[in-house]
This record gives C-alpha cells, structure tokens and sequence, in this order.
C-alpha cells in the first residue's frame, strides 16, 4: 500500500529553460551573437550540427508557451535572459530586446505565474569573448554592468533573480574540456575563468541589492556535484575530495565563507598560482543569498588510476562508471545522491534551497494515438521528487522544484536528439505536445503530494 507524503507548505514548483535553448530568432531586432552562436555554428562541435537559429521559436510562440504554462498549472516560471539580445555588444542597450522580456514578463505576471529571472545561462555576447571573454577581468565589470541595467529595466517585475546558472559549464566544459563554447582547452584557464565568475556573481548581488526592491531575492545556480570514490583506497578518496573541491567548494567557500579552501589552491599549484584573485575580491564574491539553486541529474564516481575521461579540469581524478542504471545521456541514476546532498549542502550553507533543475532526456515520440508515453520520465521525476521529501526529513531546508524543462529543445554540445521537455516539440513545425509526463506533474503540483 502506497502513502502520499506531501511537500512543505508554500513549496514552490516551477519548469525551468534557457534563452538559447529554446529562443531562436538569432538575428532579430538588433541581437547580435553570442559564444554559442559562434559555437554551434564550428562544424563538428555540436551533434548533426544543430544549431539554436531556430530552436523552439520562443521568440515567436513566447504567448502560446505561456498559456502552455497555464494549462500545466505551472505556478513558477525559471527562464534566462539572453544578454546579447538586450545589449547586443556586450554594454550598449538595445530596446527591442529589452522589450521582448518585458513583455514576457508582463505575460508572467498577467497569468499569474512568477517568474525566476537567470542572468547569464552561457550565452556571452561574442564581441566579449572577442576581448577576452571570462579571461578578461573587465567581462566582471561589464557582467556588473548589465546587471544592473536589467535591474533598473525589469526589476520592478522580477521577485527573484538569479546571477549565475553552473558556473561549473562556463569554467570547465567551456575552456578546460571544450565539449562548451568558447571551446578553450586548457585546464589552467577554468580557475581564473571560475574566480571571474565568482567576483561576477557577488558584484551583481551587490549592485542588484541597492536597485530592485527590498523583497526581491538573490540567488546562484550551482549544478553541484556529489561525488564519491570508486573505492575506499585512500588516493580513491583523496582523489574525490580533489573533484569535490575543483568541482563544489570552488565555488561554494567564496561565495560563503569568502574564501577559497587551501586544498584547492595547493592542489592546483601545478596549473595556477591564483593571482588572478586581488585584494578585496573574496568579500565581494561572499555577498549575502536569500538561497542557492541546485541543478542536480546524477553522481559522479572518481577514481585515482587514470582512465579514459579526465574529471574536468584536473588529471589528479578520474571519470569511473558506476554500478547503476543510465539516462540515454549516460548519466547514472541515483536519487538517494540527491537526498545526501541537499542535506550535506543545507548544513553546510545555512541557507535555504531550491532545487533549479533536474529531469531526464529520452528519445520521446509523439505514438499513433497522439500521446507522449514517457513512462521512464514520471518514474525519474517520482524517485527525485521522494528523495527531496527524505532530504527535508532529514533537516534540509528545501523551498522549491523546478523541472527540467519546458520544452525539448537546444540541448547544447548535444543538439535536439535528447529531448528534456515536459512538452514534445516537433522541430519540423514546431508542434507542442504535452507529454504524459506534464500531466503527472501537474498532478503532483495541484495536490502539493507525492
Ligand atoms: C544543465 C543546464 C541546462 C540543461 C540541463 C540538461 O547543465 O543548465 O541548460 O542543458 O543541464
């Protein structure tokens, strides 16, 4: 006999997606690229060669999408603004853009969905990267800079802002490993390009502060990693708690305890002496949150033995596969991973959390009868949503879930072939249908149980 259990009262639940993933419209009202413009369109770097020209049409369809939203009873929307489209340049503003997420928000706020606002979810304006990038200290000021003119633009419409979305990508995928625009592969760079990050956030929460309205809350999105040893042998563990420390804390002590651990700074001597960071910056990274987002899919096992995959960023741990089922990504499937860290990171921050993404990919058809009968998705979803109920019991302060996501869509280094969405889309007419998935969730949200 199954019981329900339900959430904590106010729990907010939402769908989460990214500009450049479902966007499109590219080249319109004065958007010029990003870095992942420049990225998808370098032959071999993205699956079939994708592209996000197009992607779901949001640009387009934003109304119909909305009234989707209201249709799954979503109460809570997580979408990232696209920083070339509302300053092309990187620093000069550009109206047209602006107003496309006004009026987005205004669709929001009309249907009475709240909207949660990402700042940056990795589409830097090309002309930056062309400068330097996130290797150029003066990005940090001109991230600064947007900040706070899309405070000034729409602050009077967003209750809750989001810098940052996994730093982690930014830092590692896109200028160690490569598989991620700009596509730099050089470990070294990812420490600097993730303290540039850092000083980035904490300047933004600090300037957003003084402008949006005192109620408003601030927040990062962290995709942080539970990592274990493959075994117990004792380089197994020193070499987990080298990725825990590259992959976690290098984001996680500056931001709240405003300093980096030594393990890292000693353990990356070989690639960096860290003078990148000056005087002052740790207390600028250490703004105060109101909570901290986590993006969680799968665990990650680390083995000392050299192997085939390098753990981003490092060649002192290693990928090892684990003894569990896999998503269609190949990621391995542990919700009890996700209950060990929300706990772990509850203590360890104080802070209360939001669980900002986690979903599945599959390769989901829409079946003679119309319907999207994505079983293996509701059986994620149900297992990850009971592992954050054994998280709250176990003392975790966890405020709310996002899925991911909306739609299928621009799956980045991937393409469209794995499709995340709660809703199908056909990308040869742009067809939206909701798959057997949405209508569990809405379920689940309606009743506020599992
Ligand atoms: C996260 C990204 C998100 C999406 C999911 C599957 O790392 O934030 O845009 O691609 O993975």
């Amino acid at each position: 006999m199954s019981t329900t259990r339900s959430f904590p009262e106010g729990f907010v639940w939402g769908v989460g997606t990214a500009s450049y993933q479902i966007e499109g419209a590219v080249a319109e009202d004065g958007r010029r690229p990003s870095i992942w413009d420049t990225f998808s369109h370098t032959p071999g770097k993205i699956a079939h060669g994708d592209t996000g020209d197009v992607a779901c049409d949001h640009y387009h369809r934003w109304v119909d999408d909305l009234d989707l939203l209201v249709a799954m009873g979503i109460p809570s929307y997580r979408f990232s603004i696209a920083w070339p489209r509302v300053m092309p340049d990187g620093r000069t503003i550009n109206q047209p853009g602006m107003d496309f997420y006004k009026r987005l928000l205004d669709g929001l706020l009309e249907r009475r969905i709240a909207p949660v606002v990402t700042l940056y979810h990795w589409d830097l304006p090309q002309d930056l990267e062309d400068r330097g990038g996130w290797r150029d200290r003066e990005t940090v000021e001109l991230f600064t800079e947007y900040a706070v003119a899309m405070g000034k633009e729409i602050g009077d419409r967003v209750p809750v802002v989001t810098t940052l979305n996994e730093p982690w990508c930014t830092a590692y995928l896109g200028h160690a490993t490569g598989e991620h625009a700009p596509g730099l592969t050089d470990n070294a760079l990812a420490y600097e390009v993730a303290h540039h990050l850092n000083l980035a956030h904490g300047r933004a929460v600090t300037a957003l502060r003084g402008i949006l309205p005192a109620e408003a809350q601030l927040s990062v999105t962290l995709n942080l990693q539970e990592v274990l040893p493959a075994t117990d042998r004792a380089e197994d563990v020193a070499a987990a708690a080298h990725a825990e420390a590259i992959s976690n804390r290098i984001f996680l002590d500056p931001m709240l305890r405003g300093s980096y651990p030594v393990e890292l700074i000693d353990s990356t001597a070989h690639l960096t002496d860290w003078s990148f960071v000056r005087d002052g910056d740790l207390a600028e990274v250490s703004a105060p949150l109101d909570f901290l987002g986590v993006n969680y899919y799968s665990p990650g096992m680390v083995t000392a033995t050299p192997g085939s995959t390098p753990w981003p960023g490092t060649d002192r741990a290693w990928r090892h596969d684990m003894d569990a089922p896999q998503t269609i990504m190949g990621w391995a499937i542990q919700p009890s991973a996700l209950t060990d860290l929300l706990v772990r990171t509850h203590r360890e921050s104080g802070l209360p959390l939001v669980v900002t993404e986690n979903g599945i990919a599959g390769h989901d058809a829409v079946g003679a009868d119309g319907a999207v009968h994505d079983t293996h998705r509701i059986d994620y979803l149900r297992d990850h949503l009971a592992a954050v109920l054994d998280a709250v019991e176990q003392g975790a302060d966890v405020r709310g879930y996002f899925g991911w996501t909306l739609l299928d869509n621009f799956e980045w280094a991937w393409g469209y072939d794995k499709r995340f969405g709660l809703v199908h889309v056909d990308f040869d007419d742009q067809t939206r249908t909701p798959k057997d998935s949405a209508r569990w969730f809405s379920g689940i949200i309606e009743c506020n149980e599992l």
